[in-house]
């Protein structure tokens, strides 16, 4: 009899080798190769024809409506039919919620199929009691095997498929354990094939691992569609859905909510909110304004600097990224003789947001700034704007619509790039341009 082969699989990235190995050479994770049986590959079949572009004609109103605005919008405007999107999050983080909420608008569709790999539907009945969801076409299915959810799938007929959780399923055909590369990436094959095949939205929930990455495979992320990211801090009530790929829509498109009793609730404005407690007349703390997908965001940056009591003084970075804060900071050190050197320094972005816009680097500066000083800056006055290493304030893109959202919620100045400030409607606001962090710097605090 010949002897199954034996091949080993890294559990972070899929790639394999025919010999054990300590640390993957594709992704540089340790500890991560198991052992799986390698499967024969079945010859292609393929079926399909071979079509001229103009003979295609996309459907119509291939989009439909959650019921839920804000994921709608990460979306980018609604669900695309036969389209997969992963759900990736921290446990706990409100996935399964999230889902469920979903489903009240999806069920007018027709029937739905929550798989749940990981609660009895007693569990999630008394969940939708909760957030008051009672519809007769939410089909629950407690299944863990692919191949149950193959023959209901095609007994119950759906309208949408959601999986919870991928890492929870297993096909029968393969020796390995749930959760495994070789199992995740054949049950969401084998249901991306059915999605495409008859059209219907499948959403599958992944678990997040501890260092960010959606647990097991990178795999899946090639897999799917559209890859949402459902984030936010355990001790906050806010919870942010970012769209990290998709291809239906644009990126980097953000949703906010808000984890209360009676489920998530959609945060419309959510600047007002990220300002809601906002403490005014305090040094460190400066509002600035990032663009999160389509909509501006008004955020308010924190910092605290103090004298280190350590040989090597500690720079802290809480949303926003930590290269940058030392790059900011040697330019103020640099370019204004600000001596920072030996001072521990906290930037923090209020509300368990991160941003990674360059935009918000006058934001990061002034309130450094500010805390070093000592001196408030003035509640009602924004800044925003790229630094470059020399010091200069460099334009940003879109800065009208940002104006327009300080403006909107009642600020009175501002201080943008001056290259930003000859080409645009100030929105009845006072737009001062700087040229560089020592003029904006001079502009704040004289
Ligand atoms: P859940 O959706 O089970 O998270 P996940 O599927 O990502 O693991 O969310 C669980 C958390 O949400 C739990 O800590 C309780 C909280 N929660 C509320 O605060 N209000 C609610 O109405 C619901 C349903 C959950
Ligand atoms: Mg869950």
């Amino acid at each position: 009899m010949p002897r199954p082969k034996i091949l080993y699989q890294c559990q972070s990235c899929g790639h394999s080798a025919p010999k054990w190995l300590g640390k993957c050479p594709d992704c540089g994770e340790w500890n991560s190769f198991t052992e799986e049986v390698r499967v024969t590959k079945l010859k292609s079949q393929s079926a399909a024809e071979p079509v001229a572009l103009p003979d295609i004609t996309p459907s119509k109103g291939s989009r439909f409506s959650t019921g839920i605005k804000e994921l709608d919008r990460t979306l980018g405007g609604g669900v695309v039919m036969g389209s997969v999107v992963l759900i990736g999050g921290d446990p706990g983080i409100g996935k399964s919620t999230l889902t469920l909420q979903a489903l009240r608008g999806l069920a007018e569709l027709g029937k739905v199929l929550y798989v749940s790999g990981e609660e009895s539907p007693e569990q999630i009945k008394i969940r939708a009691d909760r957030l008051n969801i009672n519809s007769t076409e939410i089909i629950l299915l407690p299944e863990t095997s692919l191949e149950g959810i193959m023959t209901s799938v095609s007994k119950v007929k759906p309208k949408v498929i959601i999986i919870d959780s991928i890492q929870t399923i297993f096909s029968l055909e393969l020796p390995s354990a749930p959760g495994s590369v070789s199992q995740i990436r054949e049950c969401s094959t084998k249901l991306m094939f059915l999605a495409k095949k008859q059209g219907i939205p499948l959403f599958i929930i992944g678990h997040v691992t501890k260092d960010g990455a959606i647990a097991g495979p990178k795999v899946l992320e090639h897999i799917v569609d559209t890859v949402l990211y459902f984030e936010g801090d355990k001790g906050n009530p806010f919870r942010i859905l970012r769209a990290v790929k998709n291809r239906f829509g644009s990126t980097n498109e953000i949703g906010v909510f808000e984890m209360m009793e009676s489920g998530l609730q959609e945060v419309a404005n959510p600047s007002q909110l990220f300002l809601s407690e906002r403490p005014e007349n305090v040094p460190g703390s400066v509002v600035t304004v990032s663009i999160e997908g389509t909509r501006p965001l008004l955020v308010e940056i924190q910092a605290l600097v103090t004298a280190s009591s350590f040989g090597v003084p500690r720079r802290t970075a809480i949303g926003v990224d930590y290269n940058r804060i030392n790059l900011l900071v040697a330019v103020l050190d640099k370019r204004i003789g600000m001596q920072l050197g030996g001072m521990d320094i906290y930037v923090n972005v209020v509300g368990g947001l991160k941003i990674d816009e360059p935009a918000i680097d006058m934001g990061i500066i002034a309130a450094i700034a500010s805390s070093f000083k000592n001196k408030t800056i003035n509640p009602e006055l924004f800044t925003f704007g790229e630094i470059g290493l020399s010091g200069e304030l460099r334009a940003i893109s879109q800065p009208d619509i940002r104006i327009k959202e300080a403006a909107k919620l009642g600020f009175k100045k501002g201080i943008v790039p001056v290259s930003n400030s000859n080409s645009i409607d100030n929105h009845g606001i006072d737009v001062i341009g700087a040229k560089d962090v020592e003029e904006a710097i001079q502009i704040l605090f004289f």
